[in-house]
């Protein structure tokens, strides 16, 4: 039976702690994982969504059953987050709101879509998952933000659980910006929010991913994603099946 505790603010501005009775919500428990969990990251334009694509018809293939979802906007909640997210003036929100958001989001995808699809065995596929977080609202602006609030959310939220396989898309940001926008113009609407912070931003955030890859090796594998479709795809699918005894 899990609970937490945390620390909030009474009205009178007053600090008490309060234990959350996780075993309240039974269906927002993490999973003892029945299906792997594989997320993809990296900056815009890296081909995540193609390549995860194409990943969950290779483990069709081989009759593992799997979803593609992603982040944010993996639930229909989750739309209307992403909506206010992705689109828009890029000064809207602090980092510090955009983390809430994002992890609001986080939230809804584990318990109702996440967490439950694993608990059935199904291997979930994810477009972004909480290292974009890291990677976008700490290391994107300067690491400015307070990286603890960053890692106590992620304990109130998705509390032990991670990723068994978090694959980083590597790419130089100026290519993938490019394509990027390039992808943008034929959509009604512009999800262009997070590419109008500039290169100094998406140079940071890259630099992130690779660090947080170094300090976390068994879990990340970073690829080259300046090759073809096919070639990365290979790579990928050589990932899998060793780090899954496929
Ligand atoms: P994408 O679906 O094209 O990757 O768009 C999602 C955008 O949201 C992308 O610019 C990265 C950004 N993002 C964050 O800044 N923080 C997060 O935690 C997540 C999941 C995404």
């Amino acid at each position: 039976m899990g609970s937490l505790k945390g620390k909030v603010a009474t009205p009178k501005g007053v600090d008490g702690e309060v234990e959350w009775q996780m075993e309240l919500f039974p269906e927002c428990k993490a999973p003892s994982s029945k299906g792997m969990f594989i997320t993809f990251e990296g900056g815009e334009g890296t081909g995540k969504s193609t390549q995860l694509k194409l990943l969950s018809e290779y483990l069709l293939s081989l009759k593992i059953n799997n979803i593609q979802t992603k982040e944010p906007g993996g639930t229909e909640v989750g739309q209307e987050l992403r909506r206010l997210l992705v689109t828009g003036d890029k000064d809207k929100f602090d980092a510090v709101a955009e983390a809430l958001l994002y992890y609001a989001d986080r939230r809804v995808h584990l318990t109702t879509k996440v967490w439950p699809t694993l608990n059935n065995g199904i291997w979930v596929l994810s477009d972004r998952f909480a290292d974009s977080t890291v990677a976008y609202q700490y290391y994107g602006y300067d690491k400015r933000v307070d990286k603890q609030l960053l890692d106590e959310l992620y304990k109130i939220a998705v509390g032990d659980f991670k990723p068994d396989l978090t694959i980083v898309l590597d790419l130089d940001p100026k290519v993938g910006l490019e394509r990027s926008f390039k992808k943008a113009m034929g959509m009604e609407t512009k999800e262009t929010r997070h590419e109008s912070r500039g290169l100094k931003f998406h140079t940071n955030l890259r630099k992130g991913y690779l660090e947080m890859a170094k300090q976390e090796p068994e879990r990340f594998v970073v690829l080259d994603a300046n090759k073809s479709i096919e070639r990365l795809h290979i790579d990928i699918v050589q990932v899998v099946k060793e780090r899954f005894k496929l």
